[in-house]
């Protein structure tokens, strides 16, 4: 591809790739949360399919003109005609030190291949779903908790979002809010879907760390459901590698069993993959 179109404000970031196991989309939205964080929407080929809860790669030309691409949770629903991703902003990070920048009508890479473990496919049949999230972490989710599937299968579904501050909760927010309004899938969500969050260095209506919250029990209170059960809970965790190692072992301390697309079982991990990039 090569330069073709130029805007009164600024000349659009056209892609000059070679061939390779990526797709040059178009940037269509990107909104900025906090100088941390931001959100942006790309065009989705038509061959593009995954399964709610995948990653793949996303990236950007370097100056020599090989293409660096790091892996990114799909945020949006697999019903949706574009695909939505979260992305932290690292001021050094190679990739997002670039892709913070850019705006609607510039190019990007896209995989060909979404993969991961944070699907429903991986987990045995139960009664709720706790989705875990911590910062970029509830990205999957994002892309769960529009999908019918996931109400069909669990009679309630608890997404938590924990953060630093309050700010870096708006996004979750604004999904929340949007998914119980949603035509295909606002009704199923408003009946289970529940949103908890939490902050962790500034005061908020809810302030602590949501494994701590599980092993004071706090959460469930809050909630007002009965403590973590392997029998009819299912859990999915995304996040820092702290929230992963801690939450992980809290499940295996309560009797879950790790799952697999390969062996469905009680709970899936899988890390935010941009928080150091
Ligand atoms: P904390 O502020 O106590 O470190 P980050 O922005 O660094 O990715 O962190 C996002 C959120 O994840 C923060 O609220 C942070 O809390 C929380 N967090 C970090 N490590 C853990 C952990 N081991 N268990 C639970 N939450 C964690």
């Amino acid at each position: 591809m090569t330069v073709m179109t130029t805007s009164p404000a600024r000349e659009k970031n056209k892609i000059s790739a070679k061939p390779g196991p990526y797709t040059i989309e178009t940037v269509l939205e990107v909104k900025h949360f906090t100088d941390r964080l931001f959100y942006f929407r790309i065009t989705r080929p038509s061959s593009f399919r995954f399964r709610s809860g995948e990653f793949v790669m996303i990236g950007l030309p370097k100056e020599d003109g090989k293409p660096l691409l790091r892996a990114y949770s799909v945020a949006s629903p697999f019903w949706d005609e574009a695909l939505d991703f979260y992305s932290i902003k690292v001021p050094d990070g190679p990739l997002t030190s670039r892709l913070q920048h850019i705006q609607p009508g510039d190019e990007v890479l896209l995989g060909k291949k979404p993969t991961g473990t944070l699907v429903l496919d991986a987990l045995k049949p139960g009664k709720r779903l706790y989705l875990v999230s911590t910062g970029t972490g509830i990205a999957p989710f994002a892309s769960l908790v529009r999908d019918p599937e996931t109400y069909e299968k669990f009679d309630q579904v608890i997404l938590t979002h924990t953060c630093r501050e309050a700010a870096e909760l708006t996004y979750g927010h604004e999904l929340v809010e949007a998914t119980k309004q949603d035509e295909l899938i606002g009704e199923m969500a408003q009946d289970k879907l529940v949103h908890f969050t939490s902050v962790t260095r500034e005061d908020g209506p809810v302030k602590g760390r949501v494994t701590d919250m599980i092993n004071s029990g706090e959460l469930f209170a809050h909630l007002g459901v009965p403590a973590l059960d392997p029998e009819v809970d299912r859990v999915m965790i995304c996040g820092s590698e702290g929230l992963l190692k801690d939450t992980r072992q809290i499940c295996i301390d309560r009797g879950f069993v790790e799952g697999s697309n390969a062996a469905p079982a009680d709970f899936v991990v899988e890390k935010a993959f941009v928080a150091t990039d």
